[in-house]
């Protein structure tokens, strides 16, 4: 059946509303329970109501997919094979010649993985080029498997740092020509959202014999991916992981596409069930087919097909129809929050420089950032992250940039606090679900936090840790959710202690 434009319209505007969470209430120190709004998609995303509703449709069929006869095995086996392909296809992936394989722990389980196999593959050539923008997940694993990490630099712009310098990059590969196993880039950042020339790097990168490895765990919500059909094969992307908790589907499983090539001949990292075709005692022979051989044991089977669901709503409307929307939702939210007075917003925001999507990193010029994601929370409802997001190193170099551009207008002692009070950042994160009306209720919280901050600091308290705690109200937890009160509940415990999370799980068990 032929679907037309209108069709991905009504799609679109479906999962704009899909996902679970997005009606949620809590209390709040004002003294009154409100919706929460949800801007912190970079760390987590919502779950679409869809993936949800196609996991409890396959949920009576569940079975392991090592199992091959019986119904729900055969059920099991094909969709869990089938997510492997919607995969490719989100990806763009040439399934001849690219192959996919699930991990346990999102993205940061398939860079490990992928720097042991590459190592393993290519032990002559002993160096990785990075960037100074990665998450620690597209770092440590290089560091940890490889005699030597590069750090190539951003562009320094006349305000701030925008993408990773590619004539850096160029020259870090000449420098180690012949050495050079793969370079390692982000996609998109977490910090601030800043989008690297994939395409271009991996042309840059394979001129010297390197591989190129695409940590996709922020681009792959929020940009079309196109791993291989480039007019100019060289183009094309080696190895992409990514991870389904930032991809609207539950659990964190994590997901390496690669050249079949680099992953064949050569012994799986993992050993175990469902890899190998025959075991002696003293041999075994591992399967020539993937993803079996690259997934010992058994997988995250729902994980997956929560996944493949996603990725195949996602891509029934059409990623580049949810980027163009993104857009402009993120253009909005720039311009609003340019208007909160004394914001620092990190990163280059000029669209002539630089291509951003999905994040916003920022600090109020006199105030901890803790703090201030603390009030978001506890008066605003407002969930963002706060801190330095598993990226140190970038963090630390965008604050001290920012730092140094008021540094004459200060004395050694202000300079000092404020370096204190910006040691992390306010970070907020957009997802599909996301909308203008979010984006002003978070501009008017911030501009309320620049007028009444002194007022709110005194309510609060700073911790050994950093964080801050308000000294008159607090947050129950378990007033809201337990999986204990709600096992009591519907195994018949104390009916009163439980009403709100038998209440809140909508569900009804007989007595
Ligand atoms: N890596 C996730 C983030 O950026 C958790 O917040």
């Amino acid at each position: 059946m032929l679907h037309g434009i209108d069709d991905a319209e009504n799609w679109h505007q479906m999962l704009r509303c899909d996902a679970i969470g997005l009606d949620v209430e809590y209390p709040s120190a004002t003294g009154r329970r409100s919706r929460r709004i949800y801007l912190d998609s970079a760390a987590t995303t919502l779950r679409l109501k869809i993936v949800q509703r196609v996991l409890d449709i396959y949920q009576p069929h569940y079975a392991n997919v090592h199992s091959n006869i019986h119904f729900a095995a055969q059920i099991s086996t094909r969709e869990y094979g089938w997510a492997h392909d919607m995969v490719l296809e989100f990806a763009g992936a040439d399934p001849d010649k690219w192959m996919c394989f699930f991990v346990g722990n999102g993205t940061t389980g398939g860079m490990n993985r992928v720097a042991r196999a590459l190592r393993a593959q290519r032990p002559e050539r002993d160096v990785v080029v990075t960037s100074a923008m990665e998450h620690h997940s597209n770092d440590l694993p290089h560091r940890k498997h490889f005699r030597e990490v590069v750090h190539v630099p951003m562009e320094v712009t006349p305000i701030s740092l925008g993408r990773v310098d590619l004539v850096k990059m160029g020259a870090a590969l000449l420098a180690h020509e012949g050495k050079v196993n793969y370079v390692a880039i982000t996609g998109v950042s977490n910090v601030t959202g800043i989008s690297n020339p994939i395409h271009e790097i991996a042309a840059l990168a394979h001129r010297h014999g390197a591989l190129v490895v695409v940590d996709a765990a922020q681009m792959a919500a929020h940009m079309p991916l196109k791993v291989s059909g480039h007019s100019e094969d060289t183009r094309d992307l080696d190895v992409v992981v990514f991870s389904g908790h930032k991809l609207y589907a539950p659990g964190a499983p994590g997901v390496v596409i690669a050249r079949k090539a680099l992953f064949a001949d050569m012994e799986p990292d993992e050993v175990g069930g469902g890899m190998v075709d025959t075991v002696f005692l003293d041999r075994y022979t591992v399967s020539e087919r993937f993803p079996e051989r690259e997934e010992a044991g058994t997988p995250n089977i729902p994980g997956a097909i929560g996944l493949a669901a996603a990725l195949y709503a996602l891509h029934k409307v059409g990623m580049d129809k949810i980027a163009a929307d993104e857009k402009r939702l993120f253009e909005y939210a720039l311009l609003k929050l340019a208007g909160v007075p004394g914001i620092v917003i990190y990163g280059e925001t000029r669209p002539s420089l630089v291509q951003r999507a999905g994040v916003i990193s920022f600090n109020l010029s006199d105030r901890d950032h803790a703090f201030c994601a603390a009030v978001l929370n506890d008066y605003f409802n407002i969930a963002v992250r706060n801190e330095c997001f598993c990226a140190h190193p970038y963090v630390r170099d965008m604050v001290s940039m920012s730092l140094e551009c008021v540094a004459d207008s200060m004395s050694n002692d202000e300079l000092e606090r404020l370096a204190e009070m910006h040691r992390g950042m306010v970070r907020a994160s957009f997802g599909v679900y996301n909308t203008p009306a979010d984006v002003d209720r978070l501009v008017a919280a911030l501009k309320d936090i620049s007028i009444r901050g002194d007022q709110l600091l005194a309510l609060y308290e700073r911790l050994p840790n950093g964080n801050y705690r308000h000294r008159q109200w607090a947050f129950d937890t378990t007033k809201e959710f337990s999986v204990r009160s709600v096992v009591d509940s519907l195994l018949g415990g104390d009916p009163a202690d439980n009403q709100v999370e038998a209440d809140s799980a909508g569900l009804v068990f007989p007595r």
